[in-house]
């Protein structure tokens, strides 16, 4: 069972940013989470360019970007250049995602599809052959700390049957709880960005949460 942890940085202890970065890195973590919003396609605005630099050279793992922002396309160069490795864009946010994804794929990045809770696999099945990860929003994207949407698990199985077919793996993207790791990644999602649900503002330290989640039996 794979298990990629991906620490929601925006949930991070801002006081100590490149110390947090730093335990979660030892700790075991897979890709650090970076998510960007404009306040226009999410109703919140997340990191800053300086937090994505200060994350990016404070560890030699992977660093994703989340972008929550309209026409991602005019901003996937930058992020590129600032060193994320992983671009996610939200279709729904952008007129021409094909040409999105494959000007990632040009800068050698891997691109992905964030997807709200709303948007059905349907709609989205011909970007499939362009991605290399598919992340489903479980929450309304723009903030952390929300309930899990249960609809969504519908599409998360859809996925899974198409994962195989088209070589992307699959992420989910909040409230996800150890018990929701458990059960998804039995029926085979790869990849839990971890925010408040199950990460951060604990007692335990990151390298006991870390290495815990990481065991198949939870
Ligand atoms: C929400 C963000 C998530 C969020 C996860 O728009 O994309 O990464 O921070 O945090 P929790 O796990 O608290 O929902
Ligand atoms: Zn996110």
């Amino acid at each position: 069972m794979r298990r990629i942890i991906c620490p929601s940085m925006m949930c991070a202890d801002f006081a100590n940013l490149e110390k947090d970065v730093e335990e979660l890195d030892k700790a075991g973590t897979d890709i650090f989470h970076m998510d960007i919003m404009d306040g226009c396609f999410v109703p919140n605005f997340g990191m800053g360019l300086q937090d994505f630099e200060l994350v990016r050279k404070s560890t030699d793992k992977l660093v994703d970007v989340h972008l929550m922002i309209m026409n991602p396309g005019n901003y996937v160069e930058m992020f590129s250049e600032l060193g994320a490795d992983i671009i996610y864009i939200h279709p729904e946010a952008d007129i021409h995602p094909t040409r999105t994804l494959d000007k990632i794929r040009s800068l050698g990045k891997r691109a992905g599809i964030a997807i709200n809770p709303g948007t059905s696999v349907s709609t989205i099945t011909d970007l499939l052959p362009l991605v290399d990860y598919v992340m489903v929003m479980t929450v309304n994207p723009g903030f952390a700390g929300q309930k899990y949407l249960d609809f969504t698990d519908q599409k998360i199985e859809r996925l899974v049957e198409l994962k195989e077919e088209f070589n992307f793996e699959i992420m989910v993207d909040g409230a996800i709880s150890p018990e929701k790791i458990e059960k998804l990644s039995n029926i085979g999602v790869d990849g839990f960005v971890l925010g408040t649900s199950a990460l951060f503002g604990k007692e335990e330290s990151y390298n006991e949460i870390i290495s815990r989640l990481k065991k198949d039996k939870l």
